[in-house]
């Protein structure tokens, strides 16, 4: 094909993500032997590695790269009282209507002009709030017994908030410090849908920053989104598909004096293209002190009757005891990943008006860093070449080998999973020594000494640098 004044086209849509994420392994639709289970993805062979190497710069660049953040791995089931005195049983709820005319059931803020999204009737019932934890029963006890009640967490924070002390004491940390944690969260979501971007399990990225009372803790909102800004321009997004959202006052979670959200334009086709990437939010107070047995309410009662720990914390040179405020930068897994899917998404279209699909991947996210790719399959010595190649590289970075194609296709095959690299291995290989690296964005062609090409490929797939935090 003639690319000479290509034409880049990015994704129009989230459903041309989801036909490429399908047709090339990365995310399939759940269960679908059994026709499916609705909003349910399952990450295959290129998705599980996108996804990883998300999570891996995430953790990198917050736990390792910094000095003053620590990582845990709670679990997903707590004990039920964290989610009694966390407030979620009692105000984590959307708020439910049911249509008269087809009696299906949607979230009352998601209504437009008061018309059902399904048939276009405006008989609602009366709103009515509908807890979305995700409930399940622990232990082989009776049906009805509510000392089995249990639920999946529908955030990872609150993991973070009772393991405070354990991580304070055992650390030996001081204020400011972090706590990071990635995993799983589950909420019955009343409308999930758009893909990945809202599912009824999903994975998040939270980190609590404890600070001092005193702190400034508008400043440290602001900080963190202009942190984690930088992040998301080190994964591949663009700017100009983010957009800060200050949340308004009424709008506010129960633990929060002040809510940024970063958006990303998840619908460049609708008129309005935003939707929530993730949000930071100054959740004051309200955790540790909650979770906390000392503290007491207004009236002098403990707020807490069943806490045996008080999560306070004593501030050597002030000498005070007080309980700390927390910023929380919280993060989806899932909708990162189709952030950067979508921004990374081009169509490369020729004069002729042919068009290649070229995923522009970061280095450090592509599921593939090397495809070595043998000219003729058919001669076992290039053929061995090739695959010797491919084993010497493995140690350093991911590396496959591919001969199920002419090499016209096996580029392109790569090109559309955001491989940075091919390594073509030819004839002349046998008799100097060197193979052809292809780089994916310029198509531009290298010869390169195979003694010389994993210190060549790992130079050039650095990770793009974050500049180093500010002191606090
Ligand atoms: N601890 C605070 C907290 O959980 P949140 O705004 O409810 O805050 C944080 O969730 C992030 O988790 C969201 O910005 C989003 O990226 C992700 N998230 C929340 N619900 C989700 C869902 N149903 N499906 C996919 N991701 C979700």
């Amino acid at each position: 094909m003639n690319f000479v004044n290509p034409v880049f086209v990015p994704a129009p849509n989230i459903d041309t993500i989801v036909s490429l994420a399908k047709r090339r392994g990365f995310v399939f639709p759940s269960s679908e032997v059994y026709g499916g289970l609705g909003s349910a993805w399952d990450y295959g062979p290129l998705g599980v590695e996108l996804s990883n190497n998300i999570k891996q710069s995430w953790w990198r660049w917050l736990v390792y790269d910094r000095d003053d953040i620590e990582g845990i791995d709670s679990s997903i089931i707590l004990n039920s009282l964290v989610w009694k005195y966390s407030g979620h049983e009692a105000t984590f709820h959307d708020w439910l209507v049911d249509c008269r005319n087809c009696k299906d059931r949607f979230r009352a803020d998601k209504i437009v002009d008061n018309k059902c999204p399904k048939c276009g009737a405006s008989d609602f019932t009366e709103s009515r709030p509908f807890n979305t934890m995700l409930q399940t029963r622990l232990g082989a006890v009776a049906d009805d017994d509510p000392s089995a009640l249990a639920y999946l967490r529908p955030e990872t924070a609150q993991g973070i908030f009772i393991n405070f002390l354990n991580v304070q004491t055992t650390m030996r940390r001081k204020l400011p410090f972090g706590v990071a944690q990635v995993g799983k969260s589950f909420r019955n979501e009343i409308t999930p849908g758009n893909f990945i971007l809202r599912t009824r399990e999903f994975e998040q990225m939270e980190m609590e920053y404890f600070v001092s009372p005193s702190a400034e803790h508008s400043k440290l909102v602001d900080y963190w989104v202009e942190q984690y800004l930088e992040w998301f321009a080190s994964l591949g997004v663009s700017r100009e598909n983010l957009y800060l959202y200050e949340v308004p006052q009424k709008d506010l979670a129960h633990y929060s004096k002040r809510t940024v959200d970063i958006m990303y334009r998840y619908f460049p086709e609708r008129e309005k293209p935003w939707e929530e990437l993730m949000g930071i939010a100054w959740r004051t107070d309200f955790d540790l002190s909650t979770h906390s047995k000392n503290k007491l309410d207004a009236e002098g009662k403990r707020i807490n009757p069943d806490s045996t720990e008080d999560l306070s914390y004593f501030d050597e040179p002030t000498k005070q005891r007080f309980y700390p405020h927390v910023i929380e930068p919280a993060a989806g897994v899932n909708r990162t990943v189709l952030a950067v899917l979508m921004d990374a998404y081009s169509e490369k279209t020729n004069d002729k008006g042919e068009t290649r699909v070229i995923l522009k991947l970061t280095p450090q996210l592509a599921p593939i860093k090397a495809a070595i790719l043998p000219l003729a399959k058919n001669k076992p010595e290039i053929v061995g070449m090739a695959k010797a190649i491919k084993r010497s590289l493995q140690p350093v970075l991911r590396a496959v080998y591919d001969d199920t194609g002419g090499i016209g296709k096996l580029y392109a095959r790569q090109d559309e999973i955001g491989t940075p690299f091919c390594v073509t291995v030819d004839h002349q290989s046998l008799e100097d020594e060197a193979v052809t690296v292809r780089d994916r964005d310029t198509w531009e062609q290298e010869r390169i000494k195979v003694s010389d090409l994993a210190e060549h490929l790992q130079k050039r797939l650095k990770p793009y640098p974050i500049a180093p935090p500010e002191a606090q």
